[in-house]
């Protein structure tokens, strides 16, 4: 049968027959984009988020490229990130004009290291994109204070991070605007692509609502060049649907991280990864840290007992190709680096229970006591 690595289908079965009627409704109606349902989980995200607004857009990339936009980000400036981050957060500052610049991680969370942070600021930063990585928020109260006085913006890159709270504060609410993905295989998945922009701030919602919609608010309005990306209304009836059931999926996700520890904890080899043990972390993904020669051998070796797996990701943004021009070189980010050769993303999902985590973590000591990694 073997293990799956996200479970987007098992999520649908929960909402199966409510999505499926409600769809069928709008159809009917010929509503498909735009409309009540997206005003609906619009309303409803943002309370969630704990912000005044929620904008759907067609996707995480767009949230973020079209919050730096509104923020009138563009050529000559720079936006702070994380250089162990999906590609798309660098893809979304570069599409503005700016320049993406970088800072490494913390070797045991991940996450954008403070103080690398910190030096990367000039008087050209207009932005600093902090990335909620692995479904973890950064703690942002080293140095949000720090760089507001300079006038600089946050954007959480909150797309890993749906149901995470710091403090009581839910990702995406304590910076400018929090920007989410609603890719399937997210914590708080569409159907298909979908994301959003929360944020407390009108005269930024709405510029972002132009931006999305062509340049204006209604139709045929068309105050400023636009884009199209818009959320589907489909797709906003399935996020209303699983939104409801966000904080048991996250508690559950939670769960098996619980018992990943139990069962991988002291193994040799093996290095956990490192969190609050709080609500700031909904594990959209479980990354364990292996010997850099065993990562591949264990992902075969797993693979070949049904068990999947996945590096996310196996080159930091500074060493693609995409973003050679921005001049980096391998060891300007020797964390990043030396993490992205050894980590290893296990199962997790809400398919999950214990007999499957002892099935992955009994597999991951097989594959390390293996003779193929051994030899
Ligand atoms: C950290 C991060 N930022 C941005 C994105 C972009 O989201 P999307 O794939 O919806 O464009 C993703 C999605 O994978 C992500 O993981």
């Amino acid at each position: 049968m073997g293990i799956l690595f996200a479970g987007p289908q098992l999520e649908f079965e929960q909402i199966r027959e409510a999505w499926f009627d409600a769809a069928a409704q709008l159809a009917a109606k010929g509503v498909f984009v735009g409309g009540h349902p997206v005003t609906a989980f619009e309303g409803a995200f943002a309370r969630y988020s704990g912000t005044s607004h929620a904008a759907g857009v067609g996707n995480g990339t767009d949230a973020l490229f079209l919050a730096l936009k509104a923020l009138g980000i563009g050529p000559g400036d720079e936006v702070v990130t994380a250089a162990n981050t999906f590609v798309a957060t660098a893809e979304a500052i570069h599409h503005t004009g700016a320049t993406p610049v970088l800072a490494d991680c913390d070797l045991g969370s991940y996450l954008i290291d403070p103080e690398s942070l910190m030096e990367k600021l000039t008087p050209r930063t207009k932005a600093v994109i902090p990335v909620h990585l692995y479904g973890q928020m950064v703690d942002m109260s080293p140095w949000i204070s720090l760089v507001r006085e300079r006038g600089i913006a946050v954007v959480e890159d909150s797309a890993q991070a749906a149901g995470a709270r710091l403090g009581g504060m839910p990702a995406g609410s304590i910076g400018n605007a929090g920007c989410f993905s609603f890719y399937p295989d997210k914590n708080l998945g569409a159907l298909g692509d979908g994301g959003a922009i929360v944020t407390s701030d009108e005269s930024l919602l709405s510029t972002v609502r132009k931006l999305r919609n062509h340049g204006g608010e209604t139709r045929y309005t068309h105050d400023i060049p636009g884009y199209n990306s818009r959320l589907d209304a489909l797709q906003a009836l399935a996020l209303s649907l699983k939104l409801e059931r966000l904080d048991e999926w996250s508690a559950h996700r939670r769960r098996i991280a619980g018992l990943y520890e139990r069962y991988l904890g002291e193994v040799d080899g093996i290095v956990l990864p490192a969190h609050r043990g709080d609500d700031s972390h909904v594990f959209h993904l479980y990354v364990v840290r292996l010997p850099v020669e065993a990562r591949e051998s264990a992902r075969r070796y797993l693979q070949k007992k049904g068990i999947l797996t996945a590096v996310q990701y196996p080159l930091p943004v500074h060493l693609l190709p995409a973003f050679r021009h921005l001049g980096y070189k391998a060891g300007d980010f020797p964390i990043a680096e030396f993490c992205s050769e050894r980590i290893l993303s296990l199962p997790m999902h809400i398919g999950m229970n214990e007999e499957a985590v002892l099935e992955v973590a009994e597999g991951l000591k097989g594959a390390l006591a293996s003779p193929a990694y051994r030899s």
